[in-house]
């Protein structure tokens, strides 16, 4: 473990809204008094009613989040009206194409223009407040017109990433019901294209229940239209004005619905109310990123994450930023391609994955050196565990050694960011998260749940509520509770693992569930398996991560085949091939191990940390296997295993 400390740069401590010495203050009060606390930060959006109850939350029984109960609000109105008078001709997004030469700026005025027109499309067609629009949509600017139109008039969105399958776009519609669709002709990822509208027809198929389908022409690719129910976007919005109502939004109104995958079962609802959110993701965007007027800030991620939702739109938004949206990938056309968007557009902030660092890292420092990046002042981590080497890397080749780098923790269920250094107040220490933001109260406990103190290692859970958490799994409640409440009753437990150090600081260590994070993606061991076994030549699968360079984790499945049949590299490219169709490319296993026994208990239970120490190359020490009921599958497991050192 790397034991550099990097200090805050003089410059940072002067510029910064907060220093070491604030952030204590702050810190502390946000703890003891958080209806003061929050009742001051609250007002940092326009309410159309103000509220006049702050938190009223309870982690116990039926499990009740509410933030600013009887406020009213309109999250299209935060992040694009109330700039209006001083901000009209602002950018409000720079628009990077994959193709380099491709790029636009769309102010604040045009932002609004554009998305009453959505919005207004939308009420066209019965779109009304509480109804689910699903969004399947490339990096365009459209993503965020169609984004803000359904908050403008109160519709609930669900953005599934473009990466998804049809069937996984079918079991997500048809979760929420939604009835209408917005999405585009295909997609342009480093110039390859994506069959959005055909995937969309697929799913429609399985799913039924839409009526209306929107497509944006993006690459101008044939598309089916069926004559009732799709038009055209650049047509309907020929026909409608740019002017339409905000919606009023009391403060505990759905804002949005983002699936995730958990340990067991299909994909989640996680949802996200108005209020409460809009705050911490405004709050968080301005603290963490320092973010101060005529900053340029671009966030790496895609829309149809939580980041993108929090960190590229409402966020930047809310505070009247200029925010860049990247429709490509960072290697093409080349692996200087970041770099290059960086001195293009001046950028200042530049928030991105860990994945993506030990990618560029792997293709050397010329690719980052003859580019300027004069222009960045701060760099910024998301969505897994940076490792040290990359850390210090992103520092000294991207950053040249004077570019705090933000490691921030979160997750799509906390909203925003939760575990996190202020560039101005927080020493920096590569490969931890460091400390909690205002109002978070991190706990780490053992097995059993309780509470150690000092530097210790355990499972990291949150014991109070913060405005951003999200308020429910759509349409179960009831698995909201089992899933977050249950392990460590009255904690909201993360899923994650964690160590504290001697100075407090938070080290998260990856997820203790059966999550696996691949490329900063979460992807539900179960979810795999269950598609494995889909294939009519499997009989039984067991998935398990295990280290990779890149990835982070890569995916390890363990696949028991049918009577009489034989394991072949076709049927594994196969089977390959068939979890890509069935979930889409980033559960794509990137290994398979054919097995004619899984280690289970006498009980029947599959023993993962068997697997996984397989899968690690680690089999010296498997651990007590006395309880199998048939150690010898152990051998065979061990002398096939697919990652030799
Ligand atoms: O394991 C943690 C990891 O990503 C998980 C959340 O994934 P998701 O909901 O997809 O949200 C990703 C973007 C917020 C967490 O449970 N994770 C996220 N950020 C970090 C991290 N692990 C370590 N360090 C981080 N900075």
């Amino acid at each position: 473990m790397s034991e550099a400390v990097h200090e805050v740069p003089a410059a940072w401590a002067k510029r910064a809204y907060i220093d070491d010495a604030k952030y204590q203050a702050m810190y502390q009060r946000s703890i003891d008094d958080p209806n003061g606390f929050w009742a001051e930060h609250g007002q940092r959006i326009h309410w159309m009613t103000p509220f006049t109850k702050v938190k009223n939350t309870d982690y116990n029984g039926d499990v009740s989040i509410k933030w600013f109960e009887d406020g009213v609000t309109n999250v299209a109105y935060n992040c694009i009206d109330r700039h209006l008078k001083n901000r009209a001709d602002q950018v409000a997004i720079i628009w990077e194409g994959d193709d380099p030469s491709e790029s636009k700026k769309i102010t604040y005025q045009e932002l609004h223009d554009e998305v009453c027109r959505m919005a207004n499309i939308l009420r066209l067609r019965n779109v009304e407040k509480g109804d689910r629009v699903t969004i399947y949509m490339p990096m365009i600017p459209e993503a965020a017109y169609a984004m803000l139109a359904c908050a403008r008039i109160g519709a609930i969105h669900s953005v599934v990433f473009g990466g998804f399958s049809p069937d996984s776009l079918a079991q997500r519609i048809t979760d929420c019901e939604s009835k209408c669709i917005i999405t585009a002709d295909e997609g342009l990822r480093g110039g390859r294209k994506v069959p959005l509208k055909a995937n969309v027809d697929a799913a429609i198929a399985k799913s039924g229940g839409v009526d209306h389908v929107i497509v944006v022409r993006r690459t101008g690719g044939a598309v089916e239209m069926d004559p009732v129910r799709d038009v055209w976007y650049h047509e309907a919005a020929d026909v409608v004005t740019a002017e339409c109502p905000c919606a009023e939004m009391n403060a505990e109104d759905p804002l949005f619905i983002l699936y995730t995958s958990g340990s067991t079962g299909k994909p989640k609802g996680v949802l996200h109310t108005t209020g409460g959110y809009l705050v911490f993701a405004s709050m968080t965007h301005q603290y963490v990123f320092d973010y101060h007027d005529g900053d340029i800030y671009w966030c790496t991620a895609d829309v149809g994450w939580v980041t993108g939702h929090s960190y590229i739109l409402y966020g930047p938004l809310a505070n009247g930023a200029t925010t860049l949206m990247f429709e490509g990938v960072p290697n093409y056309p080349t692996n200087s391609r970041f770099w290059e968007v960086i001195d293009k557009h001046k950028v200042n902030t530049f928030y991105t994955a860990p994945t993506a660092i030990r990618a560029l890292m792997q293709a050397g420092d010329e690719p980052v050196k003859k580019t300027s990046r004069a222009s960045l002042r701060l760099l910024g981590s998301v969505g897994e565990p940076i490792n040290p080497e990359a850390w210090e890397w992103y520092y000294r080749v991207v950053g040249d050694n004077r570019c705090p780098i933000v490691d921030t923790w979160w997750q799509t269920e906390t909203g925003g960011i939760l575990i996190t250094p202020l560039p101005g107040a927080t020493k920096l220490k590569p490969g931890s998260a460091t400390r909690p933001f205002f109002g978070v109260k991190p706990q780490i406990v053992d097995a059993e749940g309780k509470p150690l103190e000092g530097a210790v290692s355990g499972n990291l859970c949150i014991t109070d509520s913060w405005p951003g958490q999200m308020r429910s799994v759509y349409g179960d409640h009831q698995r909201f509770i089992e899933t977050y409440f249950k392990t460590y009753p009255g904690k909201y437990f993360t899923g994650d693992g964690c160590r504290r150090d001697e100075d407090g600081y938070y080290w998260i260590t990856g997820r203790v569930d059966d999550v696996i994070n691949v490329s900063g993606h979460r992807m539900g061991t179960a979810e795999v398996e269950s598609s494995l076994v889909l294939h009519e030549k499997v009989s039984e699968a067991a998935v398990v991560g295990y280290p990779h360079d890149i990835k982070g984790q890569g995916i390890y499945a363990y696949v028991t085949l049918m009577n009489g049949v034989e394991p072949s590299e076709e049927l594994r490219k196969e089977l390959v091939a068939h979890v890509r169709k069935d979930i889409g490319p980033i559960a794509a296993p990137d290994k398979i191990q054919f097995s004619p026994g899984l280690p289970k208990t006498r009980s029947g239970k599959i023993m993962r940390r068997i697997l996984r120490k397989i899968a690690e190359d680690d089999f010296g020490n498997l651990g007590d296997t006395s309880t199998l009921a048939d150690p010898a599958v152990v051998d065979d497991l061990v002398n096939n295993r697919q990652n030799k050192k």
